[in-house]
């Protein structure tokens, strides 16, 4: 899956000369690149999440893990993404499905938002973006015992408590998730 997702950033890096918190604007964490239907449920499984619970997913994409928290899962559930459509896409869903009181879409920079409320976050973004700017946010911010589920790219400097393969998504991919506890 890496060798795909890296490709797709590339393309948008070359089209854009990409983004740079320096310059006036949130920094492009990683393209839209959508995590799996099929994974989407594994990540929530492995994250351990409750109903009641509070999960965040950091560049919410189209809303899929948002969704899908708040729908089957009973949690309460917000993602933030920094592309308008995407966020405008999302919300037609939430409302679509009636679930508006648990899902929730913040428009804005995910490294510009506080995570001291989550029980769990959900990351699917690019290792330098990964390692350089969210597991030092997150560092601070995280409440004890808060988890944290990444997809493919791992934190280098946290141990995993859990580490899942998943062969083939059913569309002949592999993936890997990355489940760590504060
Ligand atoms: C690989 S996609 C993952 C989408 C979704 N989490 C999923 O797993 O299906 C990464 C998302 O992060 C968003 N993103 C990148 N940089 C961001 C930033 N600084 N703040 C908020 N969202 C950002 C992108 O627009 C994209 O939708």
């Amino acid at each position: 899956m890496r060798a795909g997702w890296l490709a797709a950033w590339l393309c948008v890096a070359a089209a854009t000369g990409g983004l740079r918190a320096g310059d006036g604007e949130a920094a492009k964490l990683a393209p839209y690149y959508p995590t799996p239907q099929t994974i989407v449920g594994r990540m929530l499984q492995l994250g351990g999440l409750k109903a009641g619970e509070k999960v965040f997913d950091l560049g919410s994409g189209d809303g899929r893990i948002v969704i899908l928290a708040a729908e089957k899962f009973h949690a309460q559930a917000v993602g933030i993404e920094i592309d308008a459509d995407l966020c405008r896409q999302s919300l037609a869903r939430i409302v679509k499905l009636g679930i508006e009181k648990s899902a929730h879409i913040v428009h804005g920079d995910l490294l510009a938002q506080n995570y001291s409320s989550a029980d769990l976050v959900t990351v699917y973004l690019l290792p330098d973006s990964i390692n350089g700017k969210v597991q030092p946010l997150l560092d601070r911010q995280l409440k004890k015992g808060a988890r944290v589920v990444a997809h493919d790219f791992e934190f280098h400097n946290w141990t995993p408590e859990k580490v899942v393969n998943i062969a083939d998504d059913g569309d002949g991919r592999s993936h890997t998730l990355f489940l760590y506890r504060k």
